[in-house]
């Protein structure tokens, strides 16, 4: 399998082990792969490599200390924990994991893995005995009933002459598993079109209406449909944003653009049509042919009602299973229900963009989402995370036996 963890944003955490030094090579192999890759080492880490060795490779500052004051100026822990789609603890120490299992957050590493909302896996190394060792195996157990994905150990002569269970995978298998973990299938082989920015509506030459829609959503929606296994057309307003691997992206400006665009991409062939984009209501009745030039107090500007691109697409006779957004700043729920009605659509997800934590150009979102007879509550968390809980929603509503 290709090794793609583009965009993706991975915590490494180093525990205290030989395998330590394997972490350096793990850490190379993830930023080929295109990771951003931050580290954090225990105290025992740091006496079998050093935090220097890391902090080169990665191109950040390592992490060591929980109660570090300019380190909680900088990049503070809660940030850290929230920051990473995935926290991979590699080499897991027996003793690590046994804190991991118990809860504890007696040190940085295990306070990030209690507070990071993303994906979790270790890589065990340790003696064959103590890995075979009851408290051992009944941690581990522990962290699998919670979700936390266990790659390794693998067999052969360890370190400290044994033979058996315990060595840590080589970086470059734990690279590819990483990069496994992203791709779900869940949307294999769906056509998937999604709108993402705001649009501009030309006033002049020079002159336009637009919003403070960054497009982030969309893109993580993108990034997340590709990872499920889908093509996916990203029809996109001006934003600022690199367009996610393997994601065909089509650039307009206007409403009425978008709407041409997106009904050619839906004839081309679309399963699945996501709308993110924030939309003009309205867009001025003339674009004048010069610059308006300053004339007296005031100026009107006359607008008039752009057509409602989901509603389109919602209506055709062919049409997709359709995904609408609503961003509202009040009666938030009330006014989503209504679209999904009104709208014909098959989900609406619907944020509150009042709050100041979330929502436009934020990193973060947290929505409700809702659909003929269900609804299922969003939290805060990074678009991206967001964008996967979202697909997978999406998925079981196709597909229900998921
Ligand atoms: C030379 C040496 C090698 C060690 N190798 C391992 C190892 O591979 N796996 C392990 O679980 N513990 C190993 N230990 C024990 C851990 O370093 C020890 O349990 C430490 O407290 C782990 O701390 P940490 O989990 O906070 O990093 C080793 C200790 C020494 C002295």
């Amino acid at each position: 399998m290709l090794v793609n963890l583009s965009n993706k944003r991975i915590l490494l955490g180093i525990s205290g082990g030989i395998a330590a030094y394997k972490s350096a090579d793990l850490v190379r192999r993830l930023r080929d792969a295109g990771a951003e890759v931050r580290v954090v080492m225990t105290a025992a880490a740091c006496q079998f490599i050093t935090p220097l060795t890391l902090q080169a490779l990665s191109g950040h500052p390592v992490h060591t200390e929980l109660l570090d004051p300019e380190a909680e100026a900088g990049m503070g822990h809660i940030e850290l924990a929230r920051w990473a789609d995935l926290v991979l603890v590699a080499p897991a120490s027996a003793d690590v994991i046994a804190r991991l299992a118990a809860g504890l957050a007696n040190d940085l590493l295990t306070t990030l893995w209690l507070a990071c909302p993303g994906i979790k896996v270790i890589a065990p190394a340790m003696n064959q005995q103590m890995w075979v060792s009851s408290p051992t195996r009944e941690n581990v157990e522990c962290l699998l009933g919670r979700g936390v994905v266990v790659l390794g150990p693998a067999s052969g002569s360890q370190a400290c002459g044994d033979v058996g269970a315990g060595r840590m995978l080589e970086a470059v298998e734990l690279a590819r598993h990483c990069a496994g973990l992203f791709a779900t299938g869940s949307l294999a082989g769906r056509r998937v079109v999604i709108t993402a920015g705001p649009t501009r509506e030309p006033i002049d030459p020079v002159r336009y209406v637009s919003n403070h829609s960054s497009g982030k959503m969309g893109y993580a929606l993108a990034q997340a449909c590709v990872e499920a296994g889908a093509r996916v057309t990203l029809i996109s307003g001006p934003v600022h944003l690199p367009t996610p691997e393997r994601v065909q992206r089509i650039n307009v400006g206007s409403a009425l653009e978008m709407l041409s665009v997106a009904e050619s991409a839906v004839s081309d062939g679309c399963d699945i049509f996501i709308a993110t984009a924030a939309v003009a209501d309205y867009r001025p009745v003339s674009v004048a042919e010069h610059k308006i030039k300053k004339t007296g107090d005031a100026l009107t500007i006359e607008l008039v009602r752009n057509p409602d691109i989901v509603a389109t697409v919602a209506s055709r006779p062919d049409r997709p299973f359709v995904v609408g957004f609503a961003a509202e700043t009040r009666q938030v729920e009330e006014y989503a229900k209504g679209k999904l009605r009104d709208k014909r659509l098959d989900m609406i997800a619907c944020n509150d963009v009042s709050r100041a934590d979330i929502g436009f150009q934020s990193d973060d979102n947290a929505m409700v989402v809702f659909w003929d007879g269900g609804s299922q509550r969003l939290d805060k968390a990074p678009k991206t995370l967001i964008a996967r809980e979202l697909v997978s929603l999406i998925a079981r509503q196709i597909n229900p036996s998921l």
